[in-house]
């Protein structure tokens, strides 16, 4: 019984990875970026989602950020989330997350790598300064720095930029001396993330998915759930919690 198997892996573990993708807030009501009604197939990445188009036209990229951010401010952590969170307090475990929607922050999550950024952190494309900002609505757009008045832009990560670089090495890192590295929610086909758990494999740490879809990683991982996050959390808690 592969939750069995799962179960016992994780009370032997000495340091967990988990990485998760847009799949795992899916059922939070937050779209994913590719497959059925992903945000990629309605808008494109390179009009909304590059430096190119922030200098292009800032106000069409704030506008579709305030939309997603509208969407994410009504969003809530499912029972993956908050599963996730609650083995962080038994294990040595660290999430590192593509996600922006800072769900794992709100279901408790405290150590967490966030590759690809905070749509709720805006920060001034002239000077350092650095905010948090939930205002929903965005009260103008495209919002000013208050120091400098210069352009402020989300502090996501776009396509073609670089990842912020202590938190990949740090990544990079812990997936090459894990035990075992848990996959929720990701297509993988975006890097350097989507190498993470390769590493792992190469440094012979237990890997396991869990995607209602197969990946490129479904058939080396040692177990694949083919299942979506809530169901495979709601299985997961049952036999956890029946054992411990
Ligand atoms: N539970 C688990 N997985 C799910 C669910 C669900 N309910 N619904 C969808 N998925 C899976 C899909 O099968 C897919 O493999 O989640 C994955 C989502 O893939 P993407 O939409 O590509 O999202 P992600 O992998 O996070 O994208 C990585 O691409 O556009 C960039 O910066 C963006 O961080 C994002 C990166």
């Amino acid at each position: 019984m592969e939750l069995l198997d799962l179960v016992k892996k994780i009370e032997e573990s000495k340091n967990i990875v988990v990485l998760t993708g847009a799949g795992i807030s899916h059922e939070s009501g937050i779209p994913t970026f590719r497959g059925k009604d992903g945000l990629w197939e309605k808008y494109k990445p390179e009009e909304l989602a590059t430096p190119w188009a922030f200098e292009k036209n800032p106000k069409l990229v704030w506008e579709w950020y305030n939309y997603r951010r509208e969407i994410i401010a009504k969003a809530k952590p499912n029972e993956c989330h908050y599963l996730i969170a609650e083995l962080e307090k038994e294990k040595d475990l660290t999430l590192i997350t593509q996600n922006i929607d800072g769900l794992h922050e709100l279901a408790g999550s405290r150590d967490i790598i966030e590759l690809h950024g905070n749509i709720w952190r805006v920060k001034c494309t002239k000077c350092s300064y650095k905010e948090i900002n939930r205002d929903v609505p965005l009260k103008e757009i495209p919002p000013k720095c208050p120091k400098c008045v210069g352009l402020l832009r989300p502090d996501v990560v776009w396509f073609g930029e670089p990842l912020p670089t202590e938190e990949l090495n740090d990544a990079m890192e812990l997936s090459a001396k894990c035990d075992l590295f848990i996959v929720i929610g990701t297509s993988l086909v975006v890097q350097p993330a989507g190498s993470l758990p390769f590493i792992a494999l190469e440094n012979r740490a237990f890997v396991v998915e869990v995607n209602p879809e197969e990946t490129i990683l479904s058939q080396r991982a040692h177990l694949f759930f083919k299942m979506k996050a809530v169901e495979f959390a709601r299985r997961f808690k049952e036999v956890w919690k029946e054992l411990c």
